[in-house]
């Protein structure tokens, strides 16, 4: 199986690379966008010309692969995750800071087969990030292997989290009694605008955890393999197992404190994908 990981990985990486050049063409900014859920959920045409790249180019490769895209998704494509190896892909994680010129945006690629992840990338092109992982491989900054922090307490901990993409009154109620507590009881309060790369800087050791209400499976399938060949853990964020159709994500540098965290936090459930 580690052989056709290798295999599988070394082709996405390339398509990848090259996707890249297509975000950065815009690293001011990209003004024309569409509107989706909300008004703060948004797309762009080069989100959609990153997953079709990506998509096109996997299956010329390895026609038996399936397919989760967001922009798949939001044309109507089901999201059905079964045991096949299975390509999870945001074309474009952190489309508002695309938009805006903020560099903190990045294609996030993940690889599931029996429904667990088993190879990851997440690419920023414009400030050239690239984490990867491979299951059992460790996972990597650009050739640097990187390990999660040594923190195990919230109160020293430096917390990532999001808002998220909707106007939604109990949803963002939830989010400023998370902030308060976070603000409150830990050591700062962090937000990147992507949940992947919100996952790489605690697979990074940069931030000790991140969560999040309302993501889908192509936000965190890769930040998934990455954090956990950094040594790091992925659960739910009311502290029992991860479950990427699940809409909800806790990460941390330790099951110590993803359980600590997870205790504190006021909890939200969306809709599954
Ligand atoms: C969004 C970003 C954002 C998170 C949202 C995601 P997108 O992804 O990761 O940080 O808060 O939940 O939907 O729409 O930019 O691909």
């Amino acid at each position: 199986m580690t052989d056709a990981i290798d295999e599988y990985f070394a082709v996405a990486l390339e398509l990848v690379k090259s996707a890249g050049n297509l975000i950065t063409d815009y690293t001011s900014g990209c003004k024309d966008f569409k509107l989706k859920s909300s008004d703060i959920d948004l797309v762009t045409e080069i989100d959609k010309k990153v997953e079709e790249t990506l998509i096109s180019g996997l299956t010329a490769k390895f026609p038996d692969h399936k397919f989760i895209g967001e922009e798949s998704a939001f044309e109507g494509v089901k999201c059905i995750l079964t045991d096949e190896p299975t390509w999870i892909i945001d074309p474009v994680d952190g489309t508002l800071n695309f938009i805006h010129g903020y560099p903190s945006s990045c294609i996030s690629l993940g690889l599931v087969i029996n429904k667990e992840a088993v190879a990851g990338i997440i690419y920023n092109p414009i400030v050239n990030q690239l984490f990867t992982a491979k299951k059992g491989q460790g996972a990597y900054l650009n050739d640097r292997q990187i390990h999660v922090s040594q923190v195990k307490d919230v109160s020293k901990a430096l917390i990532s989290f999001e808002a998220g993409t909707t106007r939604d009154e109990e949803k963002q109620r939830i989010v400023f009694e998370n902030f308060k507590m976070i603000v409150t009881k830990a050591h700062g309060a962090r937000t990147v605008g992507s949940a992947a790369l919100n996952m790489a800087m605690v697979a990074l050791g940069g931030s000790d955890a991140y969560f999040e209400f309302g993501i889908h499976a192509w936000d965190i399938a890769a930040g998934d393999i990455i954090v956990r060949e950094a040594g790091g853990v992925c659960i739910d964020p009311a502290g029992g197992p991860f479950d990427i159709l699940s809409r909800r994500v806790l990460c941390a540098s330790s099951q110590e404190l993803a359980q600590e965290l997870a205790s504190m936090l006021h909890q939200y459930y969306p809709e599954r994908d």
